[in-house]
């Protein structure tokens, strides 16, 4: 469990997990509303190198931004209803060559990818503070956590 007192700070967690990042990862965000996906998707993109901040998908469900070392695809699956809506979105981008974030998509996009990151965000009402758990499901993901400087 990873604690992250400001916003700066799931900034910063994402920017230094994007250090980890493969072509063909699929990490899964999880956490209510106004809980920090999005902010964590920013600090990703950052240390991808994505140019340019990485705003908010929730009004065009879908975007990808390349530029950075691997291209970011970053979904809010808020409004779909299924995994088929996920294809239907027809990003013109191979996922296989992506790191593809999805918030709202647990139980929904799993089936994307083999194997998955899953990251739950949970807060507490009137605080600022963030807890965040990485999930490794499947492929190499714990190892791969075990190497992530947390602190
Ligand atoms: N420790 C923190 N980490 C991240 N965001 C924080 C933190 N503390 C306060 N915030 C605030 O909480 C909000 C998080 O918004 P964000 O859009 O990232 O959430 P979200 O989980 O993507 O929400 P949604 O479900 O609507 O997509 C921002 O207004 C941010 O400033
Ligand atoms: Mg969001």
């Amino acid at each position: 469990m990873v604690t992250l007192a400001t916003p700066a700070d799931t900034f910063e967690f994402g920017r230094r997990l994007a250090g980890l990042l493969r072509p063909g990862d699929l990490l899964v965000l999880a956490g209510p509303l106004g809980a920090g996906k999005t902010a964590l998707a920013q600090g990703i993109g950052a240390g991808l190198g994505v140019p340019g901040r990485v705003v908010s998908p929730t009004f065009v469900i879908a975007r990808v931004q390349s530029g950075g070392r691997i291209p970011l695809v970053h979904v809010d699956a808020y409004r779909l209803g299924s995994l088929a809506e996920v294809d239907d979105l027809d990003l013109d981008v191979d996922l296989a060559d992506s790191v593809t974030v999805v918030e709202w998509g647990a139980g929904l996009v799993e089936q994307l990818a083999e194997a998955r990151l899953r990251i739950e965000i949970s807060r507490q009402p009137d605080s600022e503070t963030r807890e965040v758990r990485l999930v490794p499901e499947g492929g190499d993901w714990a190892e791969r956590l075990a190497a992530l400087p947390l602190s």
